[in-house]
């Protein structure tokens, strides 16, 4: 056992993901009321009012209010270390998202109970069963009215292919909300609307086996309806198994609202107990132990311009094994360089504190003179490994760039090469010509304004973008065994090549990659970049 184990076990590290509006900032803000963070709840996001969130990093966030990025939150819980690596919320979201999920061991989803799993749920929980990490699941909101609770769970289950657990069941919801039944304690706990930013702890708990006691509590209307339910839920629902939580086939759900302060902490504590120490990471030469290797992280966010008064660029690493110390020197492997990290810190609201220290599960940020890339490992300068590398997601919206002072080429080409190195966007060029067309690919259309907005402001070139119809695009697995200029697609079908020259294909809809597959026979397309 190494002096620094018990550090690293004490630590959870998780992603809190949840359609726009379900309700993460709030439940957020609750979580870190509890260990003690911040004072006030609310001030973890403002919406487009004066408050300002925490990961507002950039000017559009704060013009649009919504947050672009994502932000790291650190806090002590019961014993705990707590990471939470918030993800943005909206709609427009960008790879930063996925890319924040390979750097967590579990999630968090939160769901509003009058609406369901919605389409951002469903995106980022792929992500979530690609890695198999563990889901706990938050159904939040129960003070409005929210739909059948067997619903809620079927929903889950069909949308997103996982099996669920409850933990607690609601009894009503809205104005009859009365609480929820604790299937482990078998006793009710009674609705207790808590004032806004105060710890719950009005609640009353009132064991169903004594049902007078519970007929007076909730009335005869609701525990008739509750006790059928148990009996139906004991008798059908999957049993809870923790091995099934930690493999990311079980997700346990706890219901709650997070604006009135109730089933937070029991969701908390609930949690806590089921999630895991920070995980072993796959590597070139198999899997790396938090706790017996010595230091080792990978870059997994790269955010320019964080502040524009220093033009920095930060690069944000996910420790994965050992301890870090500020003094230490370590090897950045892809740089094929030993080197201090400058400036490491942990980023916390528009705080930046400086770190001497920090371990396994811990996510930090150093200063990044241009030479990280997303993906990148650093290690002990003994040691010589390389995590295995983040999956490049597929673009799903394109436009055409064109630059409108043609006079300023030099700067245009080094922002949105930059630009694109961070991950932010994708470019590609026309199949046979250079860079003069510059196609750029995005997973969420807010980039297309970000990538507007930062050429403007970072490289001062104005551009025009002119969205394409294409939606799908295909990397040529077997690129060296086909002929790309022979290829016959369909008439939509578009060919072009990102910036290592690899080929690939854009279409406007499934029916033509179908379509292409079945002319060009042996021609094997994919999704993901794994070049
Ligand atoms: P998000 O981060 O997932 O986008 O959601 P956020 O927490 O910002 O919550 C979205 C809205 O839903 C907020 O209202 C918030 O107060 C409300 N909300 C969150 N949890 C609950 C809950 O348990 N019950 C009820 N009734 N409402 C909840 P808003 O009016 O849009 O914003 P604000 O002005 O209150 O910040």
């Amino acid at each position: 056992m190494n002096d620094y184990t018990e550090e690293i076990n004490r630590r959870r590290t998780f992603a809190i993901i949840s359609h726009p509006d379900a309700g993460k900032t709030t439940l957020t803000e609750k979580f870190l009321l509890y260990g003690g963070a911040i004072n006030l709840a609310g001030s973890v996001k403002g919406k487009a009012t004066a408050r300002h969130a925490v990961s507002d990093w950039m000017e559009i966030e704060k013009e649009r209010g919504i947050s672009v990025t994502s932000s790291v939150l650190q806090f002590e819980y019961g014993g705990y270390c707590i990471n939470i690596l918030d993800t943005p919320g909206h709609q427009d979201f960008s790879e930063d998202t996925y890319r924040t999920l390979m750097a967590a061991d579990s999630a968090v989803m939160v769901i509003d109970a009058s609406k369901g799993v919605e389409a951002q749920t469903r995106k980022l929980f792929k992500v979530c069963v690609m890695r198999k990490i563990p889901i706990f699941t938050f159904i939040n909101k129960m003070d409005r009215d929210a739909r059948d609770t067997f619903d809620l769970l079927d929903d889950i289950e069909k949308e997103l292919g996982i099996a669920t657990c409850p933990v607690n069941w609601p009894i009503g919801s809205g104005k009859e909300f009365k609480g929820v039944y604790d299937r482990e304690k078998k006793c009710v706990i009674s609705y207790a609307d808590t004032e806004k930013g105060t710890k719950e702890g009005r609640a009353t708990e009132i064991p169903v086996a004594e049902e007078d006691g519970l007929r007076a509590q909730i009335g005869d209307g609701a525990a008739d309806k509750l006790l059928e339910e148990i009996d139906l839920l004991d008798g059908a629902g999957a049993d809870f198994d923790l091995e099934a939580v930690r493999a990311g086939d079980l997700t346990p759900v706890c219901f709650g609202s997070a604006l009135t302060n109730f089933g937070v902490e029991i969701f908390l504590k609930h949690f806590l107990q089921m999630t895991t120490t920070p995980l072993a990471r796959k590597a070139d030469v198999g899997m790396i132990e938090p706790t017996e290797n010595a230091f080792s992280a990978f870059v997994f966010k790269i955010q320019a311009n964080m502040n524009k008064a220093h033009r920095d660029r930060v690069a944000f690493m996910r420790i994965c094994s050992g301890r870090f110390d500020a003094q230490m020197e370590v090897r950045h492997v892809q740089g094929g360089k030993v080197m201090r990290l400058s400036q490491p810190q942990q980023i916390m609201a528009d705080d930046r504190k400086i770190l001497s220290e920090a371990y396994a599960g811990d996510i930090i940020g150093v200063f990044d003179p241009g030479i990280f890339s997303i993906g990148d490992t650093l290690c002990s300068p003994k040691e010589k490994f390389q995590y295995e590398g983040i999956p490049t997601f597929a673009p799903e919206h394109f436009a055409r760039v064109r630059q409108i002072d043609t006079m300023k080429r030099k700067q245009f080409v080094k922002g949105i090469q930059q630009i694109a190195q961070e991950g932010a966007i994708q470019i590609f060029q026309e199949f046979n010509t250079g860079l003069e067309e510059i196609i750029v690919g995005v997973v969420g259309v807010l980039q297309f304004d970000v990538l507007k907005y930062r050429l403007e402001n970072e490289y001062n070139v104005e551009i025009r973008l002119d969205s394409l119809p294409y939606e799908h695009i295909r990397w040529i697995e077997n690129k060296d065994e086909v002929d790309i200029e022979k290829l016959t697609g369909t008439s939509d079908m578009k060919k072009v090549k990102d910036m290592k020259g690899n080929p690939l294909l854009l279409f406007v809809n499934p029916w033509s990659v179908g379509m292409t597959l079945d002319r060009n026979k042996g021609l094997v397309l994919t999704e993901f970049n794994k070049n």
